[in-house]
């Protein structure tokens, strides 16, 4: 589901869930959006060696495209001791000199992109793929109940590194908890 909306008062300009259409959407402001079939059956109790394996077509495809260096598997789940903590350092509006790429191996969260004078917010679930480019003001909710497992690329060794950019954008937008009962 993509939801376009107007960066000062949060009025939406276009919702569709679309797959074409988000593709389209996304590919103007330079975000990949793909979603990926599993090639090996996995369960949500899968090793992390199981689900890459799985997918491993998909992720050589984007290393090579990409050059990226690394991959790995996240977990998050409702009764993680961290979540809200965990919750709150990607709720905060910020940047990555290197570009984020995500797959939804399962669950679901919520990516609000703010590239230009528009926030474009991209629910994605099970089966999908999100590319957040360098230097793009973003941030992610994964809910008060997080519930995701998620396959990471990365081209440099530090992995996830954040710019804050200090803005309060993210306060004036819909929780995700808040679009998933909408
Ligand atoms: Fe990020």
């Amino acid at each position: 589901m993509l939801t376009i909306c107007r960066e000062d008062t949060a009025e939406v300009i276009k919702r569709t869930d679309i797959f074409e259409e988000i593709v389209e959407e996304l590919k103007k402001i330079g975000v990949l959006f793909e979603r990926w079939n599993a090639k090996k059956t996995i369960s949500e109790d899968s090793s992390e060696e199981e689900i890459t394996q799985a997918y491993m077509e998909d992720i050589q495809r984007l290393m090579k495209m990409f050059g990226f260096k690394s991959y790995d598997v996240i977990s998050m789940t409702p009764d993680h001791p961290k979540k809200d903590e965990l919750r709150n350092k990607f709720l905060k509006e910020h940047t990555h000199s290197d570009f984020e790429v995500r797959f939804f191996v399962y669950g679901d969260g919520a990516f609000y992109l703010h590239p230009d004078d528009k926030v474009y917010i991209v629910i994605c679930e099970k089966g999908d793929l999100i590319s957040v480019p360098a230097g793009v003001p973003h941030w992610f909710d994964m809910g008060t109940s997080p519930n995701f497992k998620c396959i990471r690329l990365f081209t440099t060794e530090e992995g996830w590194v954040a710019n804050y950019t200090g803005s309060d954008i993210a306060d004036r937008f819909p929780k995700y908890d808040e679009l998933k009962v909408g």
